[in-house]
């Protein structure tokens, strides 16, 4: 028997929402799990991280052992959409999958509250697992256990994902922000996240305009992307744009657009012209399912 996991891309942050908030959307990760006499196998992943220290692998060990799966070794194999270390969650959908995946050979893939739990101690932060797991946006608190709400999202959107051609490490990216933030500057993300999730809930698109709108990470890592504040600053005076943000740690920019703006990637493209050169440019849908669990 097989377990095959498919678990969407997602992005974190929204803005405002800095390790709390994030979307799943229409990009997937595929893996295949199947239980072998001894060892490991890694297949279909650079390389690089074919090891035992890869990420699905020391997942589904620890997945393994929350459900009590007695197993002799694991064969992996892993089908790829989501780039890598481009702020899309690339790295949850490995988290993600490997507890499913051990989860699944118990029968227990459902409990999706024991798969978060899990999940947000080994990221560290449930913003991307969460929205993997559950599909749709979700704001998460952490406590004993991991309370996460999925929020209806009244109007129908597209993400544009602004994906370019370098890669920027969530370690880096994090090392830039400051340990402390000031009164003001925490008033003011509570003040916008609360804006933006309303304005979701009630379709209320001019508070989406100023909801995106963040002071405790993209400050600071803005300048570790090249063409950023060209970029964000071309994105922000484009009245058909809602909101736009950075895309969990980036480096990828996500620009939020009504989906019966049928112009609006070529028009995006149109008005940053050569900064996107070398860059992919994607119109994603929220995924609203999660992570998707079969066997074979
Ligand atoms: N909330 C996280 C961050 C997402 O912004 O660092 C990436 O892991």
């Amino acid at each position: 028997m097989k377990v095959k996991v498919r678990v969407p891309a997602t992005s974190a942050n929204l803005g405002p929402g800095f390790d709390v908030a994030g979307l799943a959307v229409t990009l997937y990760n595929t893996f295949t799990f199947e239980l072998i006499d001894s060892g490991f196998e890694i297949i279909g992943c650079p390389e690089q991280f074919s090891g035992a220290d890869n990420m699905t692998y020391q997942s589904f060990l620890r997945g393994a052992e929350a459900c009590g799966l007695k197993f002799g070794g694991v064969r992996i194999e892993c089908k790829d959409e989501v780039p890598y270390t481009r702020g899309l969650g690339s790295s949850s959908t490995c988290i993600v999958a490997g507890i499913v995946g051990a989860f699944a050979f118990m029968e227990s893939y459902e409990d999706r509250q024991a798969i978060l739990n899990l999940a947000t101690e080994i990221e560290g932060h449930p913003d991307n697992v969460a929205p993997a797991i559950f599909g749709g946006l979700t704001v998460s608190v952490m406590g004993k256990s991991v309370t996460t709400l999925q929020i209806p999202v009244k109007n129908d959107y597209r993400f544009v994902a602004l994906i370019p051609p370098f890669t920027l490490s969530t370690e880096l990216s994090r090392s830039v922000l400051p340990a402390e933030v000031t009164r003001k500057d925490a008033i003011g993300n509570i003040s916008h996240l609360s804006l933006l999730v309303a304005s979701l809930i009630n379709g209320y698109d001019e508070g989406l305009r100023i909801g995106f709108h963040d002071h405790l990470h993209q400050p600071y890592r803005g300048s570790l992307i090249q063409g950023y504040d060209e970029i964000m600053s071309c994105l922000e005076s484009d009245p058909a744009i809602l909101g736009c943000y950075l895309s969990g740690a980036g480096p990828t920019i996500m620009a939020v657009i009504h989906a019966d703006d049928l112009m609006g990637v070529v028009r995006i493209k149109d008005e940053l012209g050569h900064l996107l050169d070398g860059w992919d440019v994607q119109k994603l849908e929220l995924d609203l399912q999660g992570f998707k669990c079969d066997y074979e």
